[in-house]
This record gives C-alpha cells, sequence and structure tokens, in this order.
C-alpha cells in the first residue's frame, strides 16, 4: 500500500474545472465514475429511502447535471427568447443557445425532441415539441446571476408548441433521481419528470399548472386501464406541499419493488403498483394537449418548467441505447450483473448532506480494506491519496 500526501487527481481536476468555470460558459456534466479507476474514490452511493426513509441502497453510478454556471456573466441569458409563434409548428425551429444546448457535451447526455401529434378527439389539442422551447436562462440579479435550463410551452391558435428532453442513457435500471426545479406560468400544463420505457413502464412526478400550488401528482403508469378507466392505485395526488413555483428538490427512487417519491428530503409518496421493470431512461418535459389530465391553456399564454440541476443514481442494465430485442434482455442484464458483482463496493459515497450538492462524499468503507485508510478517513484527511 502507497500513501502519499498528493490530493486525488480527480479532486484536483474537479477544483480547477471549478476555477476555470467564470471564464467559461460550457456544459459539463460530472461524471463520477470516469474518475473511478484508482483517482475517484467512491465506488457506489448509498441513498436512505424505503417505507421508513431510513433503509440503505446503494447504486452504482453517479451523474449531476449542472445548469447554474452556464452564464459568461451577469445579464447574458437573463432576456427569455420570444413565444414560439403560429408559423413555427415544424419542430426544426432553431435553438437560441446552440453554444450550450448544440455542444457536443450536450448532445452526447440528451436528446432534444421534436415530434409532434394531432389533435383526437380524446386530446383536441394539437402539439409540437420545439427545440425553440428549450433554452438557458438567468436569475436577474447580478450578486446571484445563476443560471438554469428552461423547458417552455405556450398556446398557439392552432396548436401547443411543447418542450421535451430526453437522456441518451437509456439503460438505468433503478435510479435515485433528483432535480432542483420550479414551475411557473398559465394554467393548462404539465411539467413532467419521469422515467420511460413505455406506457407501462413510467414513474412520473408531474406538475399540473391547473392544480392549487400546493399540489403535486405522483404516478406509475399505466394510469388507465384497457377500457381507459382510471386505476385508482396510479396516482397519487399528494397536497399541502412546498409550492411548486418555488425552487424545491424533487426527487423519484425507483427500486425493484416500490416507488418513493422525495420533496426536500420528505417522503411524501409511495407505491408498489406497477413499479417498472425495463430498462428505463429520463425524460423532461413541458407540455399541454387539451386532454383531461393537462386541460387547455389560453391562446397565447405561456408557462416555463426551470431547472437548476439534475443528480441522478443509478444502476444499468443491457447497452446504453436501452434494452434490446426481447429475447436479450435476461442474457444481457446476467452478463453485466456478474461482471459488477466482481468487481463490489469498497468506498461508499452519499450524496445527501454534503457540503456542496453535486459532489459525493465518503461515508464509510466496506469490509476487507486496511484500517490504516478507515484511519485516514476518520480523522478527515480523505484528499490523502492512497493507492491499495
Ligand atoms: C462514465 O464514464 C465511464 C468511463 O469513461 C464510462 O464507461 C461510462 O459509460 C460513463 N457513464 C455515463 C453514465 O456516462
Ligand atoms: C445496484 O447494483 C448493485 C450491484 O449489483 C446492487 O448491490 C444494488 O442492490 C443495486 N441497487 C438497486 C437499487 O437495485
Ligand atoms: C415567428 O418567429 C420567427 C422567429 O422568431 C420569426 O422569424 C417570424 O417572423 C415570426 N413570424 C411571425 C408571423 O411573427
Ligand atoms: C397529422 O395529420 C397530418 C394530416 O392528416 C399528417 O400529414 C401528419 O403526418 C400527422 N402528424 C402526425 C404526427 O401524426
Ligand atoms: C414493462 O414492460 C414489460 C415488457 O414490455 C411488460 O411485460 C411489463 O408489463 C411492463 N410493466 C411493468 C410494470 O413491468
Ligand atoms: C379544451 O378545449 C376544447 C375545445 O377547444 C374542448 O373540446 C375540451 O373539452 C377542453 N378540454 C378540457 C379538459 O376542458
Amino acid at each position: 500500500m502507497m500513501i502519499s500526501t498528493l490530493p486525488p487527481l480527480g479532486s484536483v481536476l474537479l477544483h480547477l474545472a471549478f476555477f476555470l468555470q467564470p471564464a467559461s460558459s460550457d456544459y459539463t456534466s460530472t461524471n463520477s465514475s470516469n474518475l473511478h479507476d484508482g483517482l475517484q474514490n467512491c465506488g457506489c452511493y448509498v441513498v436512505d429511502t424505503g417505507a421508513d426513509s431510513k433503509s440503505p441502497e446503494y447504486f452504482q453510478f453517479h451523474r449531476f447535471f449542472d445548469f447554474r454556471n452556464l452564464a459568461g456573466g451577469p445579464g447574458q441569458y437573463v432576456q427569455a427568447p420570444p413565444l414560439v409563434n403560429d408559423t413555427q409548428d415544424a419542430g426544426d425551429e432553431p435553438l437560441w443557445t446552440p453554444n450550450v444546448l448544440g455542444s457536443d457535451a450536450w448532445s452526447a447526455d440528451w436528446g432534444i425532441q421534436n415530434w409532434g401529434k394531432n389533435a383526437t378527439e380524446e386530446f383536441p389539442v394539437k402539439m409540437v415539441n420545439s427545440p425553440a422551447n428549450v433554452y438557458i436562462q438567468q436569475n436577474d440579479d447580478e450578486k446571484n446571476a445563476f443560471s438554469w435550463l428552461t423547458l417552455r410551452t405556450t398556446r398557439l391558435d392552432e396548436f401547443q408548441s411543447a418542450a421535451e428532453i430526453e437522456s441518451l442513457q437509456k439503460n438505468l435500471n433503478h435510479v435515485s433521481m433528483r432535480m432542483k426545479a420550479r414551475v411557473v406560468g398559465a394554467k393548462g400544463a404539465v411539467a413532467g419528470f419521469f422515467t420511460f420505457f413505455d406506457d407501462d413502464n413510467e414513474s412520473d412526478i408531474e406538475i399540473l399548472t391547473d392544480d392549487a400550488k400546493d399540489v403535486i401528482r405522483y404516478t406509475n403508469q399505466p394510469a388507465l386501464d384497457g377500457d381507459g378507466n382510471e386505476v385508482a392505485e396510479a396516482s397519487i395526488s399528494a397536497n399541502k406541499l412546498p409550492a411548486w413555483d418555488d425552487w424545491q428538490t424533487h426527487r423519484i427512487d425507483w427500486l425493484p419493488k416500490n416507488s418513493y417519491w422525495y420533496l426536500n428530503d420528505k417522503q411524501v409518496a409511495t407505491n408498489t403498483y406497477s413499479v417498472p421493470r425495463t430498462p428505463s431512461f429520463l425524460v423532461m418535459n413541458m407540455w399541454s394537449d387539451g386532454g383531461e389530465w393537462s386541460g387547455n391553456m389560453s391562446v397565447g399564454d405561456s408557462a416555463e418548467f426551470q431547472i437548476q440541476w439534475i443528480e441522478l443514481l443509478f444502476n444499468t442494465s443491457g447497452p446504453v441505447e436501452g434494452p434490446p430485442q426481447p429475447n436479450d434482455v435476461k442474457k444481457r442484464s446476467m452478463d453485466l450483473l456478474e461482471k459488477r458483482e466482481e468487481k463490489g463496493c469498497e468506498i461508499v459515497c452519499k450524496v445527501d448532506g454534503v457540503k456542496a450538492v453535486g459532489t459525493p462524499e465518503i461515508v464509510g468503507l466496506a469490509s476487507g480494506l486496511s484500517v490504516s485508510w478507515a484511519l485516514l478517513v476518520a480523522v478527515g484527511m480523505v484528499s490523502t491519496f492512497v493507492s491499495l
């Protein structure tokens, strides 16, 4: 065992990145596993969850998508771009902030959607997702000029212009995912933060702007049965919550048999109905279609879903692009599972109750590691580089 007093390279790189930040307006995301092999300390991440919010669950991967430092200085993104107008119904409208949302770094993580759907009897307003509804915005306060990602939806005469982004990592298999977000604007919109594979494997947080500001919907799909009737146990409408038009931390824990939802670290809903079973991806959207769920937005109105950061703890199963053909699923998942078990988790980290959100901290060591390691950690010398 070799001990040196140098801080880990990963930590040096992160600090460099931090100090360089004010001059740059690039999108970057932290993939702690990038730094895993000997450079980053965390082998896995523990989350307190369960019915009692005290049962530890472990995840292999951690990612932090931070939209707070994207402006080069105060004032850059204070002005929201103009609303999409009646002529812009093709879904091919250009991005307002291509330097960020068209960058290679962004495009490696996220897909900005441009699909649409026609009006039907049940959903009477045509809807088109447009890249022009996804942009960076900034706080109008020089001393606190943080930025965020906005998804906007606007009602035009003939259609609803909407916004959606999807993670390109489509093999999430159990997650604890969080976002700091708020929803502002007109009634008749839905802000969604959810895992998705198909209409029967989907776990949602939805904020309906038609609802009171202390109400949030927590749903495992399908919420309708084969005859189109509501499934009572699918959706929980929680109330007396902190207002969703203020910044709050929202969280879904998707576990093998249970779904738990949190708001600012407090458990607000649980469900065992239709807990997703298929590797999924993360979706965020802001939309309306005139149906019973979203309601109607008035022509000319708009509403915004604003996100400061997203934190994702997850395991994976199968290839990154999502489940392959049904016959292959089982075999591939087994392969990966075996590889993971060989590696194990030596150093356990946490993401809750840390000094800086998004930066995991070591909580403990699994058995099998030497005492000197444990002592080093105990006396707070966690930045000492130890190679085993
Ligand atoms: C994180 O980085 C590692 C190493 O580069 C890579 O294998 C893995 O796919 C990345 N994970 C994510 C979620 O991007
Ligand atoms: C994630 O994977 C690890 C390693 O296979 C496993 O020990 C852990 O229980 C998994 N966590 C969840 C929530 O499925
Ligand atoms: C719609 O918006 C686009 C882009 O801002 C603009 O070029 C166009 O002139 C607008 N059309 C109308 C009818 O306002
Ligand atoms: C909507 O309807 C039009 C005309 O009937 C059709 O050309 C178009 O493909 C449809 N769009 C979608 C998304 O289904
Ligand atoms: C998830 O998808 C699989 C495969 O399509 C399906 O069999 C299952 O019913 C879906 N829902 C749940 C909750 O497993
Ligand atoms: C939305 O408006 C349309 C008429 O434009 C109406 O048919 C539909 O029922 C309304 N939806 C709701 C949920 O009230």
